[in-house]
């Protein structure tokens, strides 16, 4: 019964959507049968990059809650929790600035990478610069073993390690050195091939409605060489055919890969079957989803029993961590 420790985490800054089912949440969902899983809504994390507009950040963490839940995180196994009610999580991250060098977090990549991408807000902001360390100090409290998490994420796991390191050489080992777990599947792309993004509104969100996903999938890119019907396809090229390999039966795939390759099928009859699939694949999630929204005080029951399991052991290290520096 001496499972080894996961800890992940996901920011509320909107609903989820395909691309976090294929990338994170169906392993999350399988790794709970062999780890000892902690789950945790990031808000404060969501903060550095939203604290602007918070209008809906706890609709936010509802909907994510709901979506985890619906999909197999299992709160009779895991710890599902919002880090906001683990405020140790800011005192560690507190105590871990004093002993991080500045320019540890400027050479993460997210952090230029990021303010690029989010060019409308100022994100020059100290808590940003600390997102990094705020990560750290969420994994590390747990003393988390394994971080499962897709590659983007590396390098914060690997700043995660040197301030390991760096704290058990100048106080004593108190935490044991996270380890990234990374994620295998391929990445999905957006409906229009580009990077999924909340900016690009080009993703397929696990509640859209039946009309919804036919809609959106209707507006899929394809392989821009078919103009006619009877043309030649390209399915390794096309993004849409990415879709049906992950999410429609094999056989299934490999008929309309031939059957594209021969020009035998359309992409608007290719178009249908994928939302069909889609709609079928995600009916059970918008069921249950349904039944938690219906209740939402269960959501937060579950939400606070999983806060309580943390709390023990987060105060627990905090004692460990304040006596190890002294104070
Ligand atoms: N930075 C992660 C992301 O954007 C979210 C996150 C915050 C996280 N704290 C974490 C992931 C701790 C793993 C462990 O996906
Ligand atoms: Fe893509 Fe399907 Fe059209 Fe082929 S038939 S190009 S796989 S959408």
């Amino acid at each position: 019964m001496d499972k080894k420790r996961i800890l992940s985490g996901l920011r509320p800054t909107g609903k989820i959507h395909l691309g976090h089912l294929v990338g994170v949440l169906t392993n999350w969902v399988k790794l709970q049968d062999d780890y000892e899983c902690f789950y945790a809504i990031v808000d404060y994390h969501a903060l550095t990059t939203e604290y602007a507009d918070t209008s809906r950040t706890k609709e936010y963490i509802l909907e994510v809650a709901v979506d985890w839940l619906s999909v197999g995180l299992d709160p009779s196994r895991s710890t599902l929790f919002i880090q906001s009610h683990i405020p140790e999580h800011a005192e560690l991250h507190l105590l871990l600035s004093m002993i991080v060098p500045i320019p540890w977090l400027e050479r993460v990549p997210s952090y230029k990478e990021q303010q690029r991408e989010l060019a409308d807000r100022d994100l020059s902001t100290y808590g940003f610069l600390g997102y990094p360390l705020l990560q750290t100090a969420d994994i590390i409290i747990y003393k988390a073993h394994y971080v499962p998490v897709g590659e983007d994420q590396a390098p914060h796991v690997e700043l995660a390690r040197e301030i390991v390191r760096r704290f058990n050489n100048l106080y004593r080992a108190v935490f044991p050195e996270p380890e990234v777990l990374l994620t295998k599947t391929p990445k999905l792309l957006g409906l229009d091939g580009r990077k999924m993004s909340k900016t690009y509104e080009n993703f397929i969100n696990i509640s859209d409605e039946p009309t919804v996903i036919h809609r959106k999938v209707m507006s899929m890119f394809t392989d821009p060489q078919r103009i006619k019907r009877n043309d030649p396809g390209r399915p390794h090229i096309c993004n849409l055919f990415s879709y049906h390999k992950l999410f429609t039966p094999d056989d299934k795939v490999k008929q309309i890969e031939n059957d594209c390759k021969k020009g035998i099928i359309g992409c608007t009859d290719c178009k249908e079957h994928l939302a069909r699939q889609l709609t079928d694949t995600l009916s059970p999630y918008r069921e249950k989803r349904r039944q938690y929204l219906s209740n939402p005080d269960l959501v937060h029951e579950i939400l606070s029993q999983g806060a309580k399991k943390a709390q023990t052991v987060a105060s627990a290290t905090m004692a460990e961590v304040k006596e190890a520096m002294g104070i």
